[in-house]
């Protein structure tokens, strides 16, 4: 694949893969890569451009990361953004120090004001928000740099050093909250690296169809085809490039929302690829009765899972690759350390262990989840499977709190499909990133016509988020959740009560268990 590259070398901050994201919005190609990548590594990715990130240190303590000032003398433009607009001028000989006083501390949103006769900043507004986000305040610019933002406590906001190409912003250029920003990205990319903007989804659909060609030749191809967004588009390419060569598994197991395994064939019903659909719900259902536990309930799919696969995959018969819906979130090495881990996820993808193949294929492993999302539009995937919102591995099973039988699942099933029909009637399905029902294991009572009901409480969710880290719950009209209380309550039998979950992430999770 031949395109331009711009690298975003990784301090540790927390917003790296969204000023990735960025970069590639604006049709530049961008990899992430940790700091501590050696510079010969960096030097062979010929990028036309780098950006620092930022990251939690401080630049001028011995232990904090730093760079191969040799960088510096490379001839390649580079962006510091916090952290990283710190490490240039500490390393170019300006001085870094911890701010003094609480006003050359910044934090959140700040009136900026910028210097339009810089690159960086060329036809934007001379003024607007910036979020800032640093302890550190630079005493003295390197020789060279100019200044060319700053606040009303901070003087030095943003340097720069045109003749070199060295840019740096004190502020998040790549959040949201920062008006403009991504214009100043686009800036740094066409004005500061000369790009061409020669990364487009349409280009990387025909050169990864003519690889995947190119790599499968005659040989065969077997896909556990979970219904999400990965592996659906995953399976699309794949059925593109080699057509009868590909075995598409689908293993339902029985915990799938209303109507979803019927849809999920349906997608893939144009293609003329060997598509095998396992209905597994009584062998799941009798693997789970009695079960509560919800990390036992995850493994008890997963094990299960595995086994069907491999039942399916042995009568495919030998097959020489293995394709995985792998994207690149999953693949960037961090500068910082692991995340603890809260639950055990288990993604219908991955089993290379158990099934007898000579290769993995992962044709999205550069790509991130809008990048995926686009590529399933232009491989011609129906909308509701290409900006489905996530749905967990286990599926229903760890929205169904306490043990699961068939009829929790169908009442749940019925609740949830109403409740997001009546979301998307609303409009406000564009403003939430994952909404659903739980079925909790309480049991209250009620009134209905003249008789007293003893049935179950459903717990509705909804939140938006970025990154699913952390999540806000979703302020949704109360008369949307009038309507939705009324029509479940009256069409799903065994259901007398609704709440509405308003707990955000942290302190809770998305999922209830
Ligand atoms: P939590 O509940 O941890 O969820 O806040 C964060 C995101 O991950 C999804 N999730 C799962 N996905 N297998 C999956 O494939 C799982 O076991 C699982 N548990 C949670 C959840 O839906 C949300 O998008």
């Amino acid at each position: 694949m031949s395109h331009q590259t711009v690298i975003v070398l990784d301090f540790g901050g927390q917003y790296n893969q969204l000023i990735a994201r960025r970069v590639r919005e604006c049709n530049v190609y961008c990899e992430v890569k940790p700091y501590t990548t050696p510079l010969a590594q960096l030097k062979a990715m010929n990028p036309i451009g780098i950006i620092f990130t930022g990251g939690p240190n401080s630049v001028y303590l011995e232990s904090s990361p730093h760079v191969d000032p040799e960088i510096f003398t490379w001839g390649v433009p580079i962006l510091g953004i916090c952290y990283g607009c710190q490490l240039i001028a500490h390393t170019l000989g300006g001085q870094v120090t911890e701010a003094q006083d609480d006003s050359a501390r910044e934090y959140g949103k700040t009136q900026t004001y910028y210097d339009t006769g810089c690159k960086l900043f060329k036809g934007l507004p001379a003024e607007g928000i910036s979020w800032m986000s640093h302890g550190d305040y630079m005493a003295r610019v390197p020789e060279g740099f100019a200044l060319t933002a700053h606040s009303d406590a901070c003087p030095n906001v943003a340097i720069a050093d045109e003749k070199r190409g060295f840019y740096g912003v004190q502020f998040q250029p790549e959040v949201n909250q920062t008006e403009h920003g991504v214009d100043m990205v686009r800036n740094l990319l066409y004005e500061g690296c000369q790009a061409a903007g020669d990364w487009t989804m349409e280009d990387y659909k025909h050169t990864a169809i003519a690889q995947v060609r190119e790599k499968v030749g005659s040989g065969k191809v077997l896909l556990a085809l979970s219904g999400g967004v990965d592996s659906s588009v995953v399976a699309a390419l794949l059925a593109e490039a080699v057509g009868k060569q590909l075995t598409c598994v689908f293993v339902d197991h029985g915990l799938m929302r209303l109507n979803e395994g019927d849809e999920v064939e349906a997608a893939f019903s144009k293609w003329d690829i060997n598509f095998v659909r396992v209905n597994a719900e009584s062998r799941f259902l009798l693997k789970l009765a009695g079960e509560s536990e919800p990390e036992h309930k995850r493994k008890i799919i997963g094990e299960e899972f595995i086994r069907v696969f491999e039942e399916e995959a042995k009568k495919v018969g030998a097959v020489d690759f293995l394709a995985q819906g792998t994207i690149y979130p999953d693949v960037i090495e961090s500068g910082a350390g692991n995340a603890a881990v809260i639950k055990s996820h288990h993604n219908v993808g991955g089993l290379p262990d158990y099934v007898d193949f000579k290769e993995i294929i992962e044709p999205l492993r550069l790509l991130f989840k809008d990048e995926v999302r686009q590529l399933g539009r232009e491989l011609g995937l129906p909308e509701y499977l290409v900006s489905r919102q996530p749905f967990p591995g286990p599926g229903l099973a760890i929205r169904i709190i306490g043990d699961i039988t068939k009829e929790k699942a169908d009442t749940l099933r019925l609740a949830d499909h109403i409740f997001r029909e009546e979301i998307a009637k609303a409009g406000e399905d564009k403003n939430l990133n994952q909404y659903f029902a739980v079925l909790t294991n309480t049991r209250s009572v009620g009134v209905m016509g003249d008789g007293r009901t003893y049935d179950y409480t459903l717990a509705l969710r909804a939140v938006t988020t970025s990154d699913f880290m952390t999540a806000d719950w979703a302020r949704i009209p109360y008369e949307v959740l009038d309507k939705i209380s009324v029509r479940i309550v009256n069409e799903v039998p065994h259901i007398n009560r609704i709440v509405y979950d308003i707990t955000s992430k942290p302190p809770a999770t998305i999922e209830w268990e």
